[in-house]
């Protein structure tokens, strides 16, 4: 028997909701035909966004989310992409599949997507391949309210009114395919590049975020800390808000990842032991931030994370489409425990990507969508997003897997919100085991509980013939007991919790 002490007097931290973000690329079939479809199509949209798409999202509370790249965001030029549709510029797409980029979804394409989404705005700025100018340029463009060369050229295509830009990224891995350079030298030009992304609007300051590291490069955030960090009375936060980490999972190697859909058990624990790995990168880049930063000021970004497969048999290899099964909603479950858990530290995150790419939240096919079971995992937490953190701890877990993947069987995090309602979620790691698990409150008595599950086979995923073979159901396992809660937990399951 598993027991979950939560000391709900005890709050920890808030928990940004910015945590539960969102990725959308350039990249295969994210934007185009995931996204938009553009007003002419069969399929129902508003202002070319996809209604089924976009419904499905606002469900989630989508709190942010991140464009153009990604890889892409280094060889974009912001000028291709407004104006008149038909006169904007083609390129090729060479990091993802060399198709060409009609440019037909830019900046005022993702505003208004953004708009319908109600979710604020993370722009990632080109240091790879573009110029401070441009990169200035943009912020004016997008923010600036009055009468200046790009303010006016904003109006001239369309949209009088600045838009609120709340995050901006000043280049993407420029460790590897945004510019493949070293920590000083991306220091250096951080400091530069930063300092043209204006705050034109002092009651709405845009959110700088520095290129991070890319997975353990511990070397690279000290070395980017120590050049960019730097707080003084004019630059309380160095000359940044916050610093971005990207780590995938994969079970195999980088060129044979494995499949999305089939594998055997030992893929099952080493994909979520690689999972849980999070954990130790969180805490190690973190306790480098703070010697720099020890109150905190400053973010750790996780913007990009997630599942990285093998393709799915006969689509495009630069497409990087991929099924998403239970382990992906473990994953999930997972990963979003250890940001709330660390949400002193992690302030955003954006699992990649949103549609069709990676570990998605929805697929589609043409005029077909799906919820994947990661979908369900974000709908079942998305009451963490903006609670406290409360102090919490499991104790009596098992672990499970081999010696080489070893994982706890059960994980979890646990919020209060502005009524007073605690949010607990659970993951079931294993595949073998139920877990019965108790409940203990520090001062709360219990009168009542909503309880919702994920549970499944472990390869099982939902197609379009078949769109809720995996979907959240009511949970009715849960008991009320003088002391707290008392419910079992499926093999292979996610719960969440509300209580009252
Ligand atoms: O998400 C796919 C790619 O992974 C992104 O473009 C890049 O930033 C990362 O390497």
């Amino acid at each position: 028997m598993a027991t979950i002490y939560i000391n709900e007097t005890n709050k920890i931290s808030h928990i940004n909701p910015e945590i539960y973000g969102q990725f959308s690329e350039h990249l295969g079939r994210c934007i185009y035909e995931g996204l938009f479809v553009r007003e002419d199509s069969d399929i129902p949209n508003v202002n070319g966004m996809r209604t089924d798409v976009v419904e499905a999202l606002k469900e989630i509370h989508v709190p942010v989310l991140r464009w153009p790249g990604g890889c892409f965001a280094d060889e974009y030029h912001w000028k291709d992409g407004i104006g008149p549709r038909e006169q904007r510029k083609k390129m090729i797409n060479t990091h993802w599949g060399g198709v060409v980029e009609d440019n037909s979804f830019g900046t005022h394409e993702y505003f208004e997507l953004c708009r319908q989404l109600g979710c604020k705005t993370y722009i990632n700025g080109n240091v790879g391949s573009g110029t401070v100018q441009e990169m200035s340029e943009w912020v004016e463009y997008m923010t600036f309210n009055g009468a200046s060369p790009m303010a006016d050229l904003r109006a001239a295509n369309g949209h009088k009114d600045p838009w609120r830009v709340d995050f901006f990224g000043v280049g993407n891995e420029s460790w590897g395919c945004g510019g493949n350079m070293r920590p000083t030298y991306y220091g250096d030009l951080y400091r530069r590049y930063q300092t043209y992304v204006r705050n034109y609007d002092q009651n709405a300051p845009i959110q700088k975020v520095a290129c991070g590291p890319n997975v353990n490069d511990y070397e690279w955030t000290e070395k980017v800390l120590d050049t960019c960090f730097n707080p003084s009375p004019c630059h309380l936060h160095g000359f940044m808000d916050d610093l971005s980490l990207h780590y995938y999972t994969t079970p195999g190697s980088w060129e044979h990842k494995g499949s999305a859909a089939e594998f055997t058990t030992e893929e099952w624990y080493n994909t979520l032991h690689k999972a849980l790995y999070m954990e130790e990168l969180v805490e190690k880049h973190g306790a480098i931030m703070d010697r720099y930063d020890p109150e905190k000021k400053i973010g750790l970004a996780v913007d990009e994370w997630g599942t990285w497969f093998d393709v799915e048999p006969g689509t495009n290899p630069g497409f990087l489409y991929q099924q998403n099964t239970m382990r992906d909603a473990l994953v999930a479950a997972v990963t979003l425990n250890i940001f709330n858990q660390h949400s002193d530290r992690v302030k955003l995150a954006c699992i990649a990507q949103m549609v069709n790419v990676l570990q998605a939240m929805i697929l589609t096919d043409k005029e077909k969508m799906l919820r994947t079971p990661t979908y369900h995992v974000f709908h079942m937490y998305r009451s963490h997003q903006n609670a406290e953190l409360v102090e919490n701890r499991i104790e009596g877990v098992e672990t499970e897997g081999r010696v080489m993947y070893e994982v706890p069987t059960l994980q979890q995090s646990v919020s209060v919100d502005q009524d007073g309602v605690l949010t607990l979620t659970v993951a079931n790691l294993s595949l073998e085991k139920d877990s019965p698990v108790e409940v203990s409150f520090e001062e709360i008595k219990p009168v009542s509980v909503e309880a919702g599950i994920l549970t499944e086979e472990k390869d099982a995923y939902n197609t379009f013939d078949e769109p809720d073979r995996v979907r959240e159901q009511t949970f009715d396992g849960v008991t009320v007991t003088e002391s707290g809660l008392k419910f079992t937990m499926p093999a292979c399951s996610v719960v969440s919790l509300r209580i009252r």
